[in-house]
């Protein structure tokens, strides 16, 4: 396995690649949700690169950008292990300069849900998405449903940019009670891990009034909130799979998605009906 940490040196070598590349960005403190989209990669490619990058301008200055869980060592065995060939490990001072042009994150549906409540989030994250892709243009990149907005987001990025890379979408991972993998779950005291779990509970109860017909959207909201009540309700939102909100459940083209804090730690989870 192969480590870069300078930008313009991934470039050149990539540029002498040949065969399929798969990338996986991440942000390190890798779980199995990541595992799970570096496997995907590994077996769909003939080289798999994954990043590791814990990007500045997505955060907020509120955020746990300096708390943020970092895992190097660990992370590169479980590379290793995964099948990946590269490991992009870059310095902030490398992949930004002061005065860049600047990504926005279009209206709207950047600046609801995630993107309401972490205004700017997605202006940070699509410049990092983009610089990435350009330094490693894969044939394919991986990202997890689990970050549904994120995903719709760079989905988009791609097409209004008429980017040449396919975005993969990957099934969301979860804990066997439920629980979605994430890099945050290690802040949560047993306590609160117990509260955590109501999200995944939410959501499954939100299918089964699906199943039972139940297509009424501000019905399902208000009975899914219900189950959310020990946690700090962020929101708790039906759209479809353009990001629009809906009334009414579309079989097949909607997303339930719901955002709370426990204790300090902000959670997100959504199922795709
Ligand atoms: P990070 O939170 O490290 O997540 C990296 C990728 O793993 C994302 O595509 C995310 O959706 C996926 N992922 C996280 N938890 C998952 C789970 N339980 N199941 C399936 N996939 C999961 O998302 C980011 O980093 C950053 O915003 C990034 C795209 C790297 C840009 O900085």
């Amino acid at each position: 396995m192969k480590e870069f940490s300078n930008p313009k040196e991934l470039a050149n070598y990539r540029k002498k690649m040949s065969g399929t590349i798969g990338f996986v960005p991440t942000m390190g403190a890798l779980h199995n949700g990541h595992i799970s989209l570096i496997k995907q990669s590994v077996k769909e490619n003939d080289k798999t690169i994954v990043s590791i990058f814990v990007n500045p301008t997505q955060f907020l200055e509120s955020e746990d950008l300096g708390a943020y869980p970092r895992r190097l060592q660990a992370d590169l065995k479980i590379c290793q292990l995964s099948g990946v060939d590269i490991v992009f490990l870059p310095n902030i001072d490398d992949m930004y300069e002061k005065n860049e042009l600047s990504i926005k994150a279009p209206r709207v549906k950047g600046f609801i849900l995630e993107g309401f409540d972490r205004p700017g989030h997605f202006d940070g994250v699509l410049q990092i998405v983009l610089k990435l892709l350009s330094i490693t243009l894969p044939t394919c990149a991986y990202f997890g449903k689990k970050d549904a907005q994120q995903l719709f987001m760079i989905q988009n990025m791609v097409k209004h940019l008429f980017l040449d890379v396919e975005i993969v979408p990957c099934e969301i991972v979860r804990e066997d009670d439920g629980l979605a993998l994430s890099s945050r779950n290690i802040y949560l005291s047993r306590e609160d891990r117990v509260k955590a779990l109501s999200l995944s509970s939410t959501l499954k109860l939100s299918s089964k009034l699906v199943i039972s017909g139940e297509l009424n959207s501000k019905e399902i909201k208000e009975q899914m909130r219900d189950i959310l009540k020990d946690t700090k309700i962020e929101y708790v939102e039906i759209v479809d799979r353009e990001f629009n909100q809906i009334e009414e459940i579309e079989i097949k083209n909607t997303i339930i998605l719901v955002a709370a804090s426990v204790g300090k730690t902000r959670l997100i989870d959504n199922i795709w009906i």
